[in-house]
């Protein structure tokens, strides 16, 4: 069995995932890039491998609980345990501006479909590898617009950023992930929210201040994180967010 840390990153096939394979590869992880689309996915693969960095894909489907189940048996056969899950995968599809009340039903279910039920589900599968890893690590991609202190007050500079069903939908991350790390305190494994900044991808878009190789800096942190760094944390470069 390898010693080399294996990571599963979702969404790896573009923007911040991409580069978060990126650095978790030039520090020697074994990354598996995960991706719904498999010529996107080889794509990236074959990008990395043009800058010397040897990855693999694997098919992750958000959408698809069967890919989960293929994903798990495939790193079971290959590695017999997963060290680094980065749920870096999600959709953003309401439009900015669309009134809280105006979101309709659809928008809700695609939106937690992606960014709530399948984060859950592929983690709760792979759970039974990650806790096979001597030191485990969840990194679960919020956003500062899912703190519901920063929401709820005048002053913040996020009070007018209301994109409805994707803050809830991370809000419902975080809550995921003190949960989770509750669960598994007694483990080594720890379970991260992590805010990667307003960075310029296709989510972020042109305005946003940050580039990607800085977006992905709280990811890689987090996804190395040392034994003595606090579980359950919602953390952007080390700080810690309001919930
Ligand atoms: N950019 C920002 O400013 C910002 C700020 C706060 C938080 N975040 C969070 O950071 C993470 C990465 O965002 P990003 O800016 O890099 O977004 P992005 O460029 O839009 O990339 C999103 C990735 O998620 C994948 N994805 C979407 N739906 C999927 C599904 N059903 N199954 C599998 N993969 C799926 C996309 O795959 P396809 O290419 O196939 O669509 C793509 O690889 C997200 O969780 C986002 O919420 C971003």
């Amino acid at each position: 069995m390898t010693t080399t840390r294996v990571a599963l990153i979702t969404g790896a096939n573009k923007g911040i995932g991409l580069e978060t394979a990126r650095q978790l590869a030039r520090q020697g992880v074994h990354v598996l890039i995960g991706a719904r689309d498999e010529a996107r996915g080889q794509a990236a693969v074959q990008q990395l491998a043009g800058e010397g960095l040897t990855t693999e894909f694997i098919h992750v489907d958000m959408n698809d609980a069967t890919t989960f189940r293929s994903a798990a048996s495939a790193i079971e056969a290959k590695f017999g345990r997963l060290d680094i899950l980065v749920n870096n995968a999600a959709v953003m599809e309401e439009s900015r501006g669309v009134l809280p009340s105006q979101i309709t039903p659809e928008m809700w279910r695609s939106t937690f479909e992606v960014n709530v039920f399948g984060l859950i589900e592929l983690t709760n599968t792979l759970l039974p590898l990650i806790r096979k890893s001597e030191a485990g690590r969840i990194v679960n991609l919020s956003s500062i617009l899912a703190s519901t202190t920063l929401h709820a007050d005048p002053a913040s500079p996020i009070y007018d950023s209301k994109v409805t069903a994707y803050d809830v939908s991370k809000a419902a991350v975080n809550s995921w992930t003190v949960h989770l790390a509750w669960e598994l305190k007694d483990t080594a494994i720890k379970v991260f929210a992590a805010h990667p900044g307003w960075v310029k991808t296709d989510m972020g878009g042109d305005m946003a201040p940050m580039e990607i190789p800085d977006g992905a800096v709280t990811s890689v942190a987090l996804a190395l994180a040392d034994p003595s760094t606090p579980s359950g944390t919602f953390t952007h470069k080390g700080e810690t967010l309001p919930w």
